[in-house]
């Protein structure tokens, strides 16, 4: 028997975005973030998580709850194994019905956020760790906005303050243990407290103050605390901004700080390991924009090359990833307190799109002048653009291979093909049911009969190869027509088949629990438009594959990748 309140208090502590997230790929779209759904099989996305709801809801299949039904779901756990995992995850221990309502002391999450206080207050008393952080160039605001501490030169500061939790301290891995004895693990160091999505510190970083090593020492892998997904900076940088119109991404704690005291309050930094695709997918979800910062020697490319290997499968058309190259032996932090903050912004202006970086490393140690390097530059892009999701940043990539080796892009995708294993790429994808975005969207303007005057030209629905979009169609003009129609007159205006089936829609709870109407009318109606072009892109694409494309259409193709809005320097 688990308590209510303890459930009630875990659900708003853990986000089911990270639940989810962690498990599939989620991709934000507008006030939600959609994906396909892990409960059946679907080729476009209808599963619809959102975070201010803290809910899931697939609109093919219907399966819906919140994080602890996910995972019952999903990791196929009963019950109190699912709650007991989420719990975890926020470092809470679950209660059993005997000690129910007692005070959670043994919270870890609780513990680390003492923890770092006690830091921060030692820091007050430490000359030398503010003569250091003052050298460094920074002052009290962003030492408070960051939480930055300070570990006591002392072996048992931790042991001593927090006595009554010696297990919690060694499960968040502030103590370094053997056989003898145990001591503080963080001692003499300038401590960069680690946040989670929601601010709570779940690690710390600590920098010795002069030149003792190692330089820099992490919290380990603890149950909290995952390096691979966790990203220093990131928490600060979405309180700093509403939206965040782009992401740094740099290497180390003090770059991040430093950035910060010179007002480029948006940026993260990995924790002492390389650029993953968790990473990534996270940062993807509060921005559409990551410019990876990295020194301009052999091994910041090299390790710019790896975040660009993690990055590919996440190239979604609408993203934009840029590499900027500091001068050699600079660092963002050197080079922001060298330069200022509109010089070093400056800098973005001329980073160097993805594309590019791809096709320089690339052909940096192959002569592309002589066929054999051609063959093999083509045979290494190939490979790793297969990895991006299909769509136009995958076709122009493909494009731009094709004019660096001078081969028709159509050979080119050929061969990719080839390599795919002679699997053939779908263009059909009507399913024999209404399709789900055409629901949602029958479903919100039978809610809200008004939505109906933001789509200008609806004629243009009709281009779009689903079963049903006349319906949509008919909906929408009829709406315009008649101002100030009920649902009921709505109905009053169809007959058979298609009356019941907007009579279920109008019923259909989930759409009735829908709150910011507007927005998801209009999300839904841009992915209906992008389906579309989609499908026109990919019929296209296999005319022009089997050779039977006329000129005209040939002209269509390169205008429909025209235009949207991504453009490669080419
Ligand atoms: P750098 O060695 O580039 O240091 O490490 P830095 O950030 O410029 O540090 P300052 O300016 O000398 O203070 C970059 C990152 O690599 C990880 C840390 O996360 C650091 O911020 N690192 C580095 C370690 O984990 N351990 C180390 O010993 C060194
Ligand atoms: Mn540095």
């Amino acid at each position: 028997m688990i308590p209510k309140d303890f459930i009630a208090d875990l659900i708003t502590r853990v986000d089911i975005i990270d639940v989810v997230g962690d498990r599939i790929k989620l991709k934000k779209n507008g006030a939600n973030y959609t994906a396909c759904c892990p409960f059946h099989n679907e080729k476009t996305p209808s599963f619809t998580v959102s975070q201010s709801k803290q809910f899931y809801y697939c609109f093919g299949c219907g399966a819906h709850g919140n994080a602890i039904s996910f995972l019952m779901e999903y990791d196929k756990l009963d019950f109190v194994s699912a709650i007991e995992n989420l719990a975890a995850k926020v470092g809470l221990e679950v209660p059993r019905e005997k000690d129910a309502g007692r005070v959670q002391d043994s919270s870890l999450i609780n513990l680390l956020g003492d923890v770092s206080k006690f830091y921060v207050r030692q820091l007050k008393h430490s000359n030398n760790a503010i003569e250091y952080l003052k050298q460094r160039g920074l002052d009290g605001h962003v030492c408070r906005d960051f939480n930055i501490g300070f570990a006591p030169d002392s072996w048992d500061s931790l042991l001593n303050n927090f006595k009554h939790n010696k297990n919690g301290l060694s499960r968040a891995g502030l103590l370094v243990e053997n056989k003898q004895k145990s001591y503080d693990r963080f001692r003499n160091r300038i401590i960069f407290p680690i946040k989670n999505h929601r601010g709570q510190v779940i690690a710390f970083g600590g920098r010795a103050l002069g030149d003792s090593l190692p330089k820099y020492l992490n919290s380990p892998e603890t149950e909290l605390f995952h390096k691979g997904s966790e990203l220093y900076g990131l928490f600060e940088a979405r309180l700093a901004h509403k939206n965040l119109p782009y992401l740094f991404v740099v290497e180390g704690y003090m770059d991040v700080v430093a950035l910060a005291q010179h007002e480029i309050k948006c940026a993260v930094a990995t924790l002492g390991t390389s650029v993953t695709e968790n990473h990534v997918r996270k940062l993807f979800r509060y921005t559409e924009k990551i410019i990876f910062c990295f020194d301009g020697d052999k091994a910041g490319r090299k390790a710019a090359w790896r975040a660009l290997e993690n990055t590919l499968s996440l190239m979604h058309d609408g993203v934009e990833v840029l590499f900027l190259f500091l001068p050699e032996g600079e660092d963002p932090d050197s080079q922001v307190r060298k330069e200022g903050k509109d010089r070093f912004l400056h800098r973005i202006k001329n980073a160097m799109p993805l594309s590019d970086f791809f096709y320089q490393e690339l052909m940096s140690d192959i002569n592309v002048t002589t066929m054999a390097g051609r063959a093999q530059l083509s045979d290494k892009a190939i490979s790793l653009l297969n990895v991006i999701p299909a769509g136009v940043f995958q076709q122009l990539m493909f494009e731009k291979l094709a004019s660096i080796v001078h081969m028709d892009v159509d050979v080119l995708l050929n061969q990719r093909i080839a390599s795919y294993g002679g699997r053939e790429i779908s263009t059909n994808k009507a399913p024999s049911a209404l399709p789900k975005l055409l629901r949602l969207a029958l479903g919100l303007l039978l809610r809200e009969p008004s939505l109906a005057h933001h789509i200008a030209d609806s004629e243009q629905l009709l281009c779009i190869n689903l079963p049903q979009i006349k319906l949509l169609f008919e909906v929408i003009t009829i709406m315009k027509q008649h101002d100030g129609l009920t649902v009921g007159g709505v109905l009053q205006l169809f007959e058979g088949g298609n009356r019941q089936l907007l009579a279920s829609i109008a019923s259909d709870e989930t759409i009735i629990l829908l709150e910011d109407l507007q927005s998801e009318f209009l999300d839904t109606i841009n992915s209906l438009y992008a389906l579309g072009r989609e499908q026109i892109i990919a019929e296209l694409l296999n005319k022009s594959r089997s050779k039977t494309i006329s000129q005209e259409e040939r002209e269509h193709l390169q205008r429909l990748i025209k235009e949207t809005k991504l453009v490669l320097n080419a």
